[in-house]
């Protein structure tokens, strides 16, 4: 931990080092306006002052704006992919020196992101931000860089992050915990462990928000709350190490990746109309907006689909027909009592009840490569379907 003088001390030097030119620049203009004022050359000295405060604006916009150079170093978290391997990558082409936290390194050689990284100089070391030992490992080394190559600490980018797409209600306690652990704790958990040699280095912590912080969607509630936590912890962090030189971004990247997915998953996939039966409010096959849909070998096929009994209903079972090359016959599905998979609603159920039906459909890697039509439908205690729909697929390999 750092005495209170070297924090404050850190401080001051950090406002001198800001404010300095400007002071000196101010105490001129104001010196000349005072003696020309003096000497009765009014408009003269208002002239002076307007181009001088002119200059000392676009002085203060430039010199914000330094440029990165080979002795800055860039510490980023979550670089195997996305968002925090490209921004790596950057900085690194940049000429900044940048040091890459990854969560794993991987054993298999020339095969990920990591030997990507390192092959173009970019320093790559492991750490998990949900780890108190892995984060200490990661100050050690951060501290033996910035000694040994003389290096000043330019940025921690919090990037590391993790996003479970589901409903609140489909989520566990444990999967909500994850959320909260990588993208709020963690993300404290390392700043505050850097925090010394970010006051030292007069740093900048730029912490990757979402859009989810300010507008949070359907399907992604729990990481919406971790990062509006976070815009939170980061508007105040903000004012808190301001006095030492520290700058704080929340920086906001573009969604255009996330709202198509969110925007894909929501869609309602197309399917027929049933002979007998009334047909869902609305279905979502996950993975498939368009017909026909690809039911992938080895994989599991998930769907869910909202309707409304048409009458009370004790019972409910899944009935499943399959045809292919004109022949319909019976799907053996395996988990046959529909009352076991419902939501927002239970068995028995009310003619006009809104419930949904969540579908879990194992599809055997012994499936032949066909195209087919299937049939479901939830049938009553009386045999009457209660909702029915057909989905045109194919089964193929992943
Ligand atoms: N992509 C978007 O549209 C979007 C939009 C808004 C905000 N963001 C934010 O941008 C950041 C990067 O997202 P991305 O799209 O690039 O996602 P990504 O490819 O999944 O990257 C997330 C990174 O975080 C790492 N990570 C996860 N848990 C970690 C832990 N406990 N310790 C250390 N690292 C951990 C992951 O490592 P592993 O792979 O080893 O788990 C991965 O490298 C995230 O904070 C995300 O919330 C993204």
């Amino acid at each position: 931990m750092n005495s209170m003088e070297k924090v404050y001390g850190s401080g001051w030097a950090a406002w001198w080092r800001k404010h300095s030119i400007a002071l000196q620049i101010g105490t001129t203009i104001s010196c000349n306006i005072a003696y020309l004022t003096d000497a009765g050359r009014t408009r003269k000295a208002v002239t002076l002052s307007m181009i001088l405060l002119g200059g000392v604006t676009l002085y203060c916009f430039f010199s914000r704006r330094r440029k990165i150079n080979a002795r800055d170093l860039i510490v980023i978290t979550g670089c195997n992919s996305g968002l925090g391997y490209s921004l790596a990558m950057h900085c690194r082409a940049k000429g900044a020196m940048v040091l890459a936290g990854v969560r794993e390194i991987p054993t298999a050689p020339n095969s990920n992101a990591v030997e990507a990284l390192k092959n173009n100089g970019v320093i790559v070391h492991q750490v998990d931000i949900t780890d108190e030992q892995s984060v200490r490992d990661f100050r050690h080394k951060v501290e033996e860089l910035l000694e040994e190559r003389r290096l000043v600490l330019r940025a921690l980018v919090n990037n590391a992050g993790v996003m479970v797409f589901g409903e609140f209600e489909w989520q566990t306690q444990k999967l909500a915990e994850h959320q909260v652990n990588v993208n709020l704790l963690g993300t404290m958990r390392i700043t505050r462990e850097l925090m010394p040699i970010l006051r030292e280095n007069h740093s900048r912590i730029i912490v990757v928000s979402s859009h989810c912080a300010n507008e949070s969607l359907p399907g992604i509630s729990i990481y919406g709350a971790t990062k509006a936590a976070l815009l939170a912890w980061t508007t105040s962090l903000r004012v808190e190490v301001g006095k030492y030189g520290v700058e704080v971004v929340s920086f906001i990247p573009a969604y255009i990746i996330l709202a198509i997915c969110v925007a894909a998953s929501l869609q309602n996939t197309p399917y027929t109309r049933c002979d007998d039966g009334p047909p869902p409010q609305s279905l979502v096959v996950d993975g498939c907006n368009s017909s026909p849909c690809g039911l992938y070998r080895g994989t599991n096929l998930t769907a869910h689909w909202d309707f409304s009994p048409n009458a009370d209903t004790l019972r409910l079972t899944v009935r499943v027909r399959v045809t292919m090359m004109g022949i319909t016959i019976p799907y053996p599905y395996p988990y046959s009592n529909a009352c076991e998979s419902l939501t927002n609603g239970k068995c028995p159920l009310s003619k006009g009840d809104n419930v949904t039906y969540n579908l879990f459909m194992p599809i055997s890697k012994e499936y032949p490569s066909v195209s087919m039509i299937i049939e479901y439908s939830l049938v009553n205690e009386n045999n009457d379907s209660q909702v029915c729909f057909k989905l045109d697929c194919h089964v193929t390999d992943p």
